[in-house]
Formats: structure tokens, C-alpha cells, sequence
């Protein structure tokens, strides 16, 4: 999108500027949108807010006078709650909000052993992992705020400084493999041109949920060849899941338990969306563009 998707006279804040946020308020900055970023420890030149809904510091309401759109991409915190909902809620109050958007995750569908699944796939809370049941939570306290609220739901997060070739070219890169296992991602300017999307639209087209993911789930390590490919590097020795699975962290076993493909059709088809990243082949090769192709 090459036109700045908010109406005249708005102002986006960002709650969290960090990888998604900071790429999504820099595009609607050079397209001439007003936007307020917050960070946990902001630069001092950066102009961005300070927030840390953790005990530190909280906006006062005139730093946030005049904001009309309101994007949320801080997760849960320790105990699962919303930061935001936590800490800014009564600034937030004082708005004349005409929209708020809160970047989820595709975790809230829970394992379905492979199967697809869209945006009517609820799963009972009992059945998430502990991180996913405190994100519906938290989607459930922003959709029943009383604000527009639409809630993007996002898989593995991939792009620039964010890839699996970045541990290839470290030499810190494990070829895991387990059988039947795909993992969906989204290009970050996916999100961005997602986000920019459904804020064109007229409000009451925009759907309160809806999946940001590409076309093509994929196991870990077909991806991770194809970057070694792009690198032309070597791979890293194949390693069977069940053989080294005694060895992970429970964090790190907790990525392997839910295995699902998500449905993007409400984005493509429903509202017309055209991804600039279809699979993770034009996405890594975006990232190599504009990485650059040097090993450091
Ligand atoms: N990584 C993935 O693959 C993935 C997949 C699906 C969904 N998600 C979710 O999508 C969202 C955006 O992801 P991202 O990669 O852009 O995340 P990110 O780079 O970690 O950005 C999160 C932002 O939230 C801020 N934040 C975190 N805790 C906070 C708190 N207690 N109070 C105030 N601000 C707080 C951070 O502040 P600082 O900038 O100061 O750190 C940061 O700016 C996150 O909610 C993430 O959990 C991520």
C-alpha cells in the first residue's frame, strides 16, 4: 500500500514498538500518518513513550491526546495479563478510539495434528498450552472492551534480522526434523500490509478475527535447507526430533506439541488481501535483498 490508510486528522499509537510495531509505524510514517510509539526503555532522541506496564513508566493522558487508532503488540505478561489493559486502560478511556488493533497468535487454535484450521476453530482453553490460554484470555478482554477491536492472529514471525539465516551464517542452526510436523510463518510486512489493509476498508467490513499467515506451512526444516540453499552454505547435520526431544527445554518442546495448518482465506479471498510474501521461498529471498548477502 503506497497511501497512508488512516483518515485525516488521526493518530496511530503503537503500544510496543518493537519488531512488528516499529516496522508498522516507520511505513505510516513515510506515508505521512501522525504515529506515537511506546518502548519499555526508549532512546532518548527517539521521541518514542515510555510504558512498562511491569512497575515502570505509564503515558499521562495528554502525552496520548489526539490518538484515534490504537495498535496492541505487547504479549501477555508474567501472570498472563494484558499489559495494556493492565497498566493503560484509563488513558486509553479518555480517547475517541475508532480503532484498536491486537497483534495475537495463532497458538489459540491448540494442536490439531496436522489439520487446518480458521477462524471459527475454537479450542477448549483447557487444551492450550499455558502461554495460549493467557492470550485468548487477553483477546477475549480486548474484544469485550467496548472498543472496535480487530484481533490478528499470527503465526511465526519471520523477516529482516528475523530468519533462520541468521543462525546458518552463525553456525548456530539445528536441522530438527520430526515427521508430519509443519509450522505456519508471516513476512513481517505481511503483518504491516495486513494491518494497512483493514484499515482502508470501511469499519464495518473489517472482521473482529482474522488469521495473518502465508500460504504455505511448512516444516522447520525444509525452510531452513532452502535458506542454506539461498546462502549456498552447508546444512547443519539432520537431527530426528524423538531422538533429541529428552534434550529440549520445556520451552523449547512446547513449539513442537501443536502442529496445524491456518487458513488464510478470510485475509486473501474474504477481503482481498494479495500477500507479498505467498511462502517462506519469497520471503527469505526479501530478507536476503535487503540484508544483503554478506556472511557477517
Ligand atoms: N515472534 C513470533 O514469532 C510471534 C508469533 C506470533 C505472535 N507473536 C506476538 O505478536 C506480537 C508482536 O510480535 P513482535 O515480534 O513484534 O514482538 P516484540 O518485538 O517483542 O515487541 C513487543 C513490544 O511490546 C513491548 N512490551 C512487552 N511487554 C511490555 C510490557 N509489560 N509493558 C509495555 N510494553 C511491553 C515491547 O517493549 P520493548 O520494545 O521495550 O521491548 C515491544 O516493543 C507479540 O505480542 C508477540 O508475542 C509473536
Amino acid at each position: 500500500m503506497t497511501v497512508n490508510p488512516l483518515p485525516a486528522g488521526s493518530q496511530l499509537l503503537v503500544v510496543g514498538g518493537g519488531y512488528c510495531g516499529g516496522r508498522l509505524g516507520r511505513r505510516l510514517q513515510e506515508l505521512g500518518a501522525r504515529v506515537i510509539t511506546t518502548r519499555r526503555n526508549p532512546k532518548t532522541e527517539s521521541g518514542e513513550l515510555a510504558f512498562n506496564s511491569d512497575g515502570g513508566p505509564v503515558p499521562s493522558s495528554e502525552s496520548l491526546a489526539g490518538t484515534t487508532h490504537v495498535l496492541i503488540t505487547a504479549p501477555p505478561d508474567r501472570e498472563g495479563r494484558d499489559p495494556c489493559l493492565k497498566a493503560l486502560q484509563s488513558q486509553l478511556r479518555q480517547l475517541e478510539l475508532q480503532w484498536v488493533g491486537y497483534l495475537s497468535t495463532t497458538g489459540v487454535y491448540g494442536d490439531h495434528q496436522g489439520g487446518w484450521v480458521d477462524e471459527n476453530n475454537d479450542a477448549p482453553l483447557e487444551k492450550l498450552l499455558r502461554r495460549s490460554a493467557a492470550r485468548r484470555r487477553c483477546e477475549q478482554a480486548w474484544l469485550t472492551s467496548g472498543w472496535p477491536v480487530q484481533v490478528f492472529r499470527l503465526p511465526g514471525i519471520y523477516g529482516p534480522g528475523r530468519n533462520p539465516m541468521g543462525n546458518l551464517r552463525r553456525g548456530e542452526s539445528r536441522l530438527v526434523h520430526k515427521r508430519g510436523q509443519v509450522f505456519c510463518r508471516i513476512h513481517v510486512d505481511d503483518i504491516v500490509g495486513a494491518v494497512m489493509h483493514c484499515l482502508a476498508l470501511p469499519a464495518e467490513q473489517r472482521p473482529a478475527l482474522l488469521n495473518v499467515v502465508d500460504q504455505q506451512p511448512a516444516p522447520s526444516s525444509e525452510v531452513i535447507s532452502y535458506a542454506a540453499h539461498l546462502l549456498g552454505c552447508s546444512l547443519p547435520d539432520y537431527q530426528d526430533f524423538e531422538a533429541i526431544a529428552a534434550e529440549l527445554s520445556p520451552m523449547a518442546l512446547s513449539f513442537w506439541r501443536d502442529n496445524r495448518r491456518v487458513s488464510n482465506r478470510r485475509l486473501t479471498q474474504d477481503l482481498g488481501y494479495k500477500l507479498l510474501y505467498p511462502s517462506y521461498r519469497e520471503g527469505l529471498q526479501g530478507c536476503l535483498n535487503e540484508e544483503g548477502y554478506s556472511s557477517d
